[in-house]
This record gives structure tokens, C-alpha cells and sequence, in this order.
């Protein structure tokens, strides 16, 4: 089966850490940011399970944006109910692309 690389940047603003994994996709199969953080055991809140209403999840992408797929009109929905920013993602919602773009996101781990 293909694979894609790619380096995940991550940026925690709570405990102010700053980590970097390099992740394997493999091509056809769909994968969220969430379940890439959850695999490499980085903490983020989740609190509805990655069902895309609690907005726990959020991230905010710092750079390479061609990382991921556009925002689905699910999570575009639930943005503006979330009243997430506009540079803000749902870890949940949000899928990696099949771009070899490297991408850097901060995690929010704001008071909801
Ligand atoms: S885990 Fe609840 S919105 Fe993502």
C-alpha cells in the first residue's frame, strides 16, 4: 500500500510544549487530524468523541493549510456554531490531504 509522509509540527499552548512527528498516511484511506494525535498519544480535549459538536478539538493551523482538505459543510456548519476563529479547525473534522506539504499546528486547549 502507498504511503505519504509527512512532518506534523505541533504546538501546545497550555503546557507550551512544542513537538514534531512524522507521520505515515496511507494513500485511499482517510485520516483525521485527531486520530493522527490520538495514534502518536498527544494530548488533546475531545469531549464529544470526534463527532464534531463540542469543539474541545479546535487547532489552529499555522502553516501549510494544502496539509489537510478543506473544511467539509459539516464542519463549516459547526464552525460558525462553535464560533471557532477563521484560522481555527475541528481536529475531528479536519482530513489530511494528499499534499507531501509539511503542516504546523498550534493546540488550542482553551476554556470552551
Ligand atoms: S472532539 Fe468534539 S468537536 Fe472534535
Amino acid at each position: 500500500m502507498l504511503v505519504s509522509r509527512k512532518r506534523l509540527k505541533i504546538t501546545e499552548t497550555f503546557f507550551q510544549e512544542e513537538m514534531t512527528l512524522e507521520l505515515e498516511l496511507k494513500a485511499g484511506l482517510k485520516t483525521t487530524l485527531l486520530e493522527a494525535l490520538n495514534a502518536n498519544k498527544v494530548s488533546i480535549n475531545q469531549s464529544c468523541g470526534g463527532n464534531g459538536t463540542c469543539g474541545t478539538c479546535r487547532v489552529e493551523i499555522v502553516s501549510g493549510i494544502n496539509a489537510v482538505e478543506q473544511s467539509s459543510s459539516y464542519e463549516q456548519e459547526q464552525s460558525i456554531e462553535l464560533q471557532l476563529r477563521a484560522c481555527q479547525r475541528l481536529a475531528c473534522q479536519t482530513e489530511f490531504s494528499s499534499s507531501t506539504e509539511d503542516l504546523h499546528i498550534k493546540i488550542v486547549n482553551e476554556a470552551i
